[in-house]
């Protein structure tokens, strides 16, 4: 009984979605519904193991729920709680949702805990390590770390989901060949440090 009342909710989802093909100042409703759960309200998440949406390039945001769907990005928490949310999303609902969450504002910086490793951080972030192959973040994530299409957005993320994305890209858990390599040889202490930076942006 559980799954037939699952079911029909997960249904309701894809119909009310595919309904709203409008412009991207309204949410569509399982943004509303569902993604605002996690995600906060407004894409703005005040919750550290929640990513902030708002403001992310629309592109990036497309390509991880496309990811996540066909199981491409398979970290733990994604699979934990991305997986079966992007399930039975279609291209068309993917695409809306890319575009809302771009058009709203980002959300302010995130107060950092520790000036030295801020400072640290900032020093990845623009100069990189050529001795380890760590590259000049801010070449492909832009001067103010806003993205550029599918290069996301870091300014004002929070500060432990980067760290933890850091990881998986180090480990493999999160399979990307350009920031697996990036990140190859970076230190959790740097890891830590550039995510702090990125999140007082
Ligand atoms: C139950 C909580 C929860 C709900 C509901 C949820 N998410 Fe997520 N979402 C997460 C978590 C946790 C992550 C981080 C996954 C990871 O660490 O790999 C995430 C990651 C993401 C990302 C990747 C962000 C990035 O910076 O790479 C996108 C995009 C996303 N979610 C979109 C959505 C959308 C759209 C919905 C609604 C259809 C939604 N989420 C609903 C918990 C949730
Ligand atoms: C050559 C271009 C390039 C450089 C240089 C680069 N990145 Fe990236 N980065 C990317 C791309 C592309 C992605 C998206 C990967 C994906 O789609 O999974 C990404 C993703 C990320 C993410 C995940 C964001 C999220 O919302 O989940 C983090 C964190 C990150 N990069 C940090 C860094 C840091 C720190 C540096 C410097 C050490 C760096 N990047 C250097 C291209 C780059």
């Amino acid at each position: 009984m559980k799954i037939t009342i699952l079911s029909a909710f997960a249904l309701a989802l894809v119909v009310s979605g595919a309904a709203s093909a409008s412009a991207a100042t309204t949410a569509p409703p399982l943004v509303s519904d569902v993604c605002s759960k996690c995600h906060g309200p407004d894409g703005d998440s005040q919750s550290p193991l929640f990513p902030r949406l708002a403001g992310q390039t629309a592109a990036y945001i497309k390509t991880q729920l496309e990811s996540f769907r066909d199981h491409s990005r398979g970290d733990p928490h994604a699979r934990a709680y991305m997986w079966g949310i992007a399930k039975p999303l279609s291209d068309d609902q993917i695409g809306q949702i890319a575009e809302y969450y771009a058009s709203r504002k980002p959300g302010a910086a995130i107060a950092p805990t520790d000036a030295k490793l801020v400072a640290q951080g900032k020093q990845i972030f623009f100069n990189g390590d050529d001795k380890r192959d760590i590259p000049v973040c801010a070449s492909c994530h832009g001067e103010q770390a806003q993205g550029n299409d599918s290069i996301p957005r870091l300014a004002g993320q929070q500060p432990d989901y980067l760290y933890q994305q850091l990881r998986a890209f180090r480990n493999g858990m999160r399979y990307n060949e350009t920031m697996h390599a990036n990140v190859q040889k970076m230190t959790n202490e740097e890891a830590a440090a550039v995510s702090q930076y990125l999140a007082a942006q």
